[in-house]
């Protein structure tokens, strides 16, 4: 029998204990082995968990110093605190099931040098009950990666989707998506572009072997798309969406999260919801497509008890991150101001004469190109200019931005979102 502690017993720990049990036929079947989960470490003690018929206490000590626990699986989200138990964990000779991301983000390639000889693993930190992990790392295995392109992030995905569709204001749907336990504790890391940051660090690890930290990469999240943008996109035929980007470009990967315009007839733009979507271009397999629910305790718990059953069928580590030895001509990441987009640029300006002459010479003197432009008149003698452009560089486009918001006729900070 393995015997599985679990370390921060909140919603999916508890789906964790129970999918265990109500599973049990299918999971010793498949394991070869009956798994139960034997106790649980919970920061406060107050609340009841006396349903979930498991040993619980608030001393991390009782799961770590248990010889008869096996698996010790690491719930309990942050970064150092989180990072100190599970090393403690393998130091003790326990195999490590986790899905915290943020952990990952910062610090996999010291846990991968630690669990050499044990296994660690992370389905659930990625894309929820979505195996990406597992497809990334074993069934894509055969690739060149091109790209990964995708929704991480099933709370900005379930918000943007809100906002499209019912028009509905940006803080109530936040408050409603919190309600449904779908953000993190601190949403500012969903609505920050954090959280889908920290899921595409992972990805590009495995695919890339790119040993990249949050602070390296272009990371903006939902918090300035605004009605007006979410209506002119409509209008044109696209959609917001926050994305996850991940590019090889000959020896460089761009890695990036922000919201993107996306023609409304891609795939990727039909993903409504608290739905995660992930595509992967593969140089031989050509383009897959990962779709599932990306949060909730089930769904990510469905992933987590995976691991566990790998874990109890081996015991035995594979490469952490995909790699067993650095690749040759190894990949570098791509400078943030390197990366080229095509950009939809939105100004209110006075209307007035000579306006448009001054904006469209601010983007020939920063070499960017227009590919269409529009006027439409908004309040009191103000205009909105919806421009799209060119492929441009980054840094000219963080540049002309920066001049445009101090003329004196823009009468706000301009609006910039890439398009895909
Ligand atoms: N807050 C995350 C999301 C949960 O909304 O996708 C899963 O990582």
């Amino acid at each position: 029998m393995i015997k599985v502690g679990i370390i921060g017993v909140g919603t999916v720990g508890a789906s964790v204990v129970n999918i265990l049990k109500e599973n049990a036929d299918v999971i010793s079947a498949r394991a070869g082995v009956d798994i139960v989960a034997k106790s649980g470490v919970v920061k406060n003690l107050n609340k009841d968990r006396s349903y979930l018929g498991i040993k619980i206490s608030d001393n991390v000590d009782d799961i770590l110093n248990d010889d008869e626990i096996d698996i010790v699986v690491e719930l309990m989200g942050g970064v150092e605190e989180p990072f100190e138990v599970v090393k403690r964990a393998l130091k003790s000779g326990k195999a490590v099931v986790t899905a915290n991301k943020a952990l990952l983000a910062y610090h996999r390639y010291e846990l991968q040098e630690m669990a050499q000889d044990i296994a660690f693993e992370y389905e659930a930190s990625v894309a929820g009950g979505i195996p990406i992990i597992n497809a990334l790392r074993d069934g894509l295995s055969a690739n060149h990666i091109e790209s990964i392109m995708g929704i991480m992030n099933g709370t900005c995905n379930y918000m943007m989707t809100k906002m499209t569709n019912e028009g509905v204001a940006y803080n109530d749907i936040l408050k409603e998506a919190q309600e449904l336990g779908y953000a993190e504790s601190d949403p500012t890391f969903d609505v920050g572009g954090y959280d889908a940051a920290h899921k595409l660090l992972i990805l590009a690890s495995i695919a890339y072997g790119i040993d990249a930290k949050p602070e390296d990469i272009l990371i903006e999240g939902i918090q300035n798309v605004s009605q007006d943008d979410i209506s002119f996109a409509k209008e044109f035929g696209y959609v917001i969406k926050l994305l996850g980007i991940a590019k090889k470009d000959k020896n460089e990967v761009e890695l990036r999260v922000h919201a993107c315009l996306i023609k409304k007839q891609e795939m990727i733009a039909k993903i409504d919801g608290v739905m995660n979507g992930i595509s992967v271009v593969g140089d031989k397999v050509g383009e897959t497509l990962y779709y599932g629910p990306g949060a909730g305790g089930d769904a990510t718990a469905s992933a987590v008890v995976a691991n566990i059953i790998d874990i109890a069928r081996s015991g035995k580590s594979k490469p952490m991150l995909g790699f067993d030895k650095p690749m040759e001509g190894k990949l570098t990441l791509k400078a943030t101001d390197d990366i080229e987009s095509k950009y939809y640029i939105r100004i209110n300006v006075s209307d007035k004469k000579g306006v448009l002459a001054r904006i469209t010479k601010i983007f020939e003197d920063n070499n960017i190109s227009v590919e269409t432009m529009l006027q439409r008149p908004s309040l009191a003698n103000s205009a909105n200019l919806l421009i799209s452009t060119h492929i441009a560089y980054e840094r000219d486009i963080q540049t002309m931005m920066k001049e445009i918001e101090k003329l004196e006729f823009v009468n706000f900070a301009p609006v910039m979102i890439r398009i895909v």
